[in-house]
Formats: structure tokens, C-alpha cells, sequence
């Protein structure tokens, strides 16, 4: 259990509750995107947030090397324990946070739900980690907030307006561009208001 945005959280519940849960549908939509590419081949991803995993093992049976990376130890622990790690999978869990974890160059950041839990004061740091480590013609894939959220103005949370979504994503070529606004329980059982830009965007080469 940790303090995260203002109010206690068990990571750990989250992760029985969610891990199992079929990937996000922006990491299927870059992984079909890379397969779609002509020198196609299993590559490296980062999944910065991986959580218990719900998107790692799309990778993983795709062949992808991952390193998950995750605040909570739990994260790890729910990942290393899940029955449905394909055999050999080239898997490296590593608990860190954003703000201070490294990881090598890769072809996808994917980041579910999970980069708007980062400060306001870390985030341009951390974002310029995330394209700094993308190889040409990376991908990033995931979801940030929008200031209508219900969360908005949570301390230790970061929220964009669609035009700052827009110049995060200035040096790359767009590919998924999806704002949601949506009322709808958490997976906690509370009700609130989502307002989520899911984006998946390739690294312009030039
Ligand atoms: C809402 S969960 C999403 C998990 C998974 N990506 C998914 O889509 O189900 C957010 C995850 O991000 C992790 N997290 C939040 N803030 C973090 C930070 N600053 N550094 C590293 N991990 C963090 C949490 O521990 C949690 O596992």
C-alpha cells in the first residue's frame, strides 16, 4: 500500500482485479502497427505503469523482449506469479518510478493509465525520458488525462488540455488520437468522470 494521489491505494487488489484483463486497446494497435511493418520482427518495449500486467503478456506472446517497469513491488510480484507468462518469455521487471528509472533504447514506451500519476513538476522530465529512448520510427502508446477529469487538480497528478496533448506529440506522426469523455465506475468502485486522450504516435525519423 502506498500514498499515491492523494489517498491511500492497494496496488495489490488492483492488480488480482485488473491483470487478467484483455491489453489496452492502444497496445494492440501498436503492436499491429509494427507487425505491419515490412522488416517486422520482435522488438523491446518499455511499459512504464505495467501494473499486473495486462498489456506485458500481449507482448510477450507476440514475442516481444519487455521491461515493465512499476512503483509497487506488487506490480512485479502479480507479473513474475501470473500462469500465463509464455515459455521463455524475454521478460525483466524492474520496481522503479518514472521520475527515476532508466531503461535503453526501445521501439515502444507503452504506458497505460499510468503516466498521469506523475507529478506536474516531473512530468516534462519523464516525457523527454519517454522520446529520448525511442529508436526512429519508435512508438509511444497509452492514455494521459484531460483537465475535465474528474481527478483534475489531485495533487501528485498531471492533467492536459488537448492542445498541450497535441504539442507533447509535436515531433511525432499521430497514428490513434481518441478523447474520451465518459462517466463510469474504477475498477475501486467509485464513480467519476473520465476525460482521457488514448494516443499511439510514431516518432517522426527526421
Ligand atoms: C492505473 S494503474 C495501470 C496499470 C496497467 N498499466 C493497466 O493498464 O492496467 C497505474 C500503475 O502505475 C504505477 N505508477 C503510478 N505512478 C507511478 C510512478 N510515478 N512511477 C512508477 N509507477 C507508477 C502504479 O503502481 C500502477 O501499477
Amino acid at each position: 500500500m502506498s500514498l499515491t494521489s492523494g489517498g491511500p491505494r492497494d496496488w495489490a487488489a488492483y492488480y488480482r482485479k485488473t491483470g487478467e484483463r484483455p491489453p489496452r486497446p492502444t497496445a494492440v494497435f501498436a503492436l499491429d502497427r509494427f507487425d505491419a511493418e515490412p522488416d517486422a520482427a520482435p522488438r523491446l518495449v518499455v511499459d512504464l505503469g505495467a501494473g499486473g500486467g495486462r498489456d506485458v503478456i500481449a507482448f510477450l506472446q507476440r514475442g516481444w523482449r519487455v521491461i515493465a517497469i512499476d512503483g509497487e513491488a506488487a506490480a512485479a510480484d502479480s507479473l513474475r506469479a501470473r500462469q500465463d507468462l509464455p515459455d521463455g518469455a524475454l521478460l525483466e521487471t524492474r520496481t522503479a518510478q518514472f521520475e527515476d528509472a532508466h531503461w535503453p533504447q526501445c521501439d515502444l514506451v507503452n504506458s497505460s493509465f499510468a503516466l498521469p500519476l506523475c507529478a506536474p513538476d516531473q512530468f516534462v522530465a519523464v516525457w523527454e525520458k519517454i522520446v529520448g529512448s525511442l529508436l526512429p520510427g519508435g512508438r509511444f502508446a497509452g492514455q494521459l488525462y484531460g483537465e475535465r477529469d474528474s481527478w483534475a487538480g489531485r495533487p501528485g497528478m498531471t492533467f492536459h488540455t488537448r492542445s498541450e496533448v497535441e504539442r507533447l506529440f509535436a515531433n511525432f506522426e499521430i497514428e490513434l488520437f481518441e478523447e474520451e469523455e465518459d462517466d463510469s465506475e474504477t475498477p475501486r468502485g467509485e464513480t467519476k468522470h473520465w476525460h482521457v486522450f488514448h494516443v499511439v504516435a510514431r516518432l517522426r525519423a527526421d
